[in-house]
Parts: C-alpha cells; sequence; structure tokens
C-alpha cells in the first residue's frame, strides 16, 4: 500500500481539478457557513487539507487578511499557489500531513471539507483531535465537511468514516458545541452526486 503523501501527490500530479469528485467551481456552502461563523476580516482562518480548493481564492477576494492552507500534498499547494498568482503570498501556506502536525500558533476558524473522514483509524482521528485542540482556542469556530451517513463508503479510491453532524460532534467531545449543520448534494463534475454533511461548533 502507497503512503498517504504520494497517494495525494499522484493524484494531484496526474488528474484536473475536473476529473476529481470533489471538486467544487465555488464553495458555496463553506463561505456561508463561514461568513455566519466570524465577523472580522482580519480573524485568523485555516483550510486543512485544503488541496486546489477555491475557497482560499473567494476568502481573499473577500478581503480576509489572515488565512493559511495546509495539505499533505505539496503538488497540490503548488497548484493553488500558481493559479491564485500574486496573492499567494498573502497566504501561509503548510505541507503537512495533519495527523503528524503539531500547530505552532492559534486560528479563529478551523476549516476541512472532506479530510477529516479519510481518518479511519482511532488513533489518526486521536491525532487531528489533538491537533485541532492546539490550533484553536475558546471562541474558535470549526466547520467540517464529511460525507453523510447516506455518502459513499469511499474517496479517491480510500475508505472513508462517515459522520452525521451530530456522530461527528460526538467523535470531536463535549469541547467543541455544534451550533449549525447542513446536508448537501454534492454535485461532482462526472454528473453523480454525493451526499455531504456539514457541521459547525464553538469551541468551549
Ligand atoms: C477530498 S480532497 C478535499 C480537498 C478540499 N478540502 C476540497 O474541498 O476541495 C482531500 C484533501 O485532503 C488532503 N489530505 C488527505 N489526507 C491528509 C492528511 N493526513 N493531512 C493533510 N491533508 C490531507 C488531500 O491531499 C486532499 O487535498
Amino acid at each position: 500500500m502507497i503512503d498517504r503523501r504520494t497517494h495525494w501527490d499522484t493524484t494531484y500530479g496526474t488528474k484536473a481539478d475536473t476529473e476529481v469528485s470533489w471538486h467544487q467551481p465555488r464553495p458555496e456552502r463553506s463561505l456561508a457557513m463561514i461568513g455566519s461563523a466570524i465577523s472580522s476580516r482580519s480573524a485568523g482562518l485555516i483550510d486543512v487539507g485544503g488541496g486546489t480548493s477555491r475557497l482560499v481564492d473567494a476568502l481573499l477576494a473577500d478581503g480576509y487578511s489572515d488565512l493559511t492552507v495546509l495539505d499533505i500534498s505539496e503538488v497540490a499547494l503548488t497548484r493553488s499557489k500558481a493559479r491564485i498568482g500574486a496573492d499567494a503570498a498573502r497566504v501561509d501556506w503548510i505541507a503537512a500531513d495533519i495527523v503528524a502536525w503539531q500547530p505552532q500558533r492559534t486560528w479563529d476558524l478551523w476549516h476541512d471539507r472532506a479530510v477529516f473522514h479519510f481518518l479511519t483509524e482511532e488513533a489518526a482521528q486521536d491525532a487531528y483531535i489533538a491537533a485541532l485542540r492546539r490550533g484553536t482556542v475558546a471562541g474558535s469556530a470549526v466547520i467540517m465537511a464529511t460525507f453523510s451517513l447516506s455518502g459513499p463508503e469511499r474517496c479517491s479510491g480510500l475508505p472513508v468514516q462517515r459522520y452525521s453532524a451530530r456522530s461527528l460532534a460526538e467523535r470531536l467531545g463535549a469541547d467543541f458545541a455544534l451550533f449549525a449543520e447542513a446536508e448537501e448534494t454534492h454535485a461532482t463534475p462526472f454528473g453523480t452526486t454525493q451526499a455531504f454533511s456539514y457541521a459547525a461548533f464553538r469551541r468551549r
């Protein structure tokens, strides 16, 4: 079995955005949830497993000034920087495996679409949650999207753990208070659909 980093570097090295199921031309649901979770454009935001998502483009255009994108794939981050051009210098880019990463600062908002659900082993989930706790403070917002209980069992050839907003809340623990949730049917670039569950938490 190839390691996680090689899997994702190979994926981003061989497939265009419109050739991966998770691609969104504009991540409307995430943007709406981020907009309702924080009010200041100077708030610190991190997109964990951002890949080549257009979320950072939209946040830059909206005037957010403290943006970080983390991904295990350097290939994905390089593609995003090239797409964004000069404004990429206004973003902190971190190439790291979230399971081994130790945040050196905290953020007001932590966003993750379709990353945590790849962690099917309890130890890896625990390591992610440890990073989440280290990278946030009381009052931080956490927005996470996973495949829902009726969503696919695999993505990018890998098994996933599916969640409802409630079961994700249970997994994150009592320090993360669920305050908004939404089910979304994502239309893939191939004309198929995937059931996602979005959940927004406030850290106590
Ligand atoms: C399904 S894609 C979603 C990308 C992006 N969040 C979006 O919504 O378009 C999953 C992303 O998570 C990244 N990823 C997977 N495992 C990771 C890990 N352990 N640490 C950091 N990033 C990871 C992949 O490289 C990929 O960019």
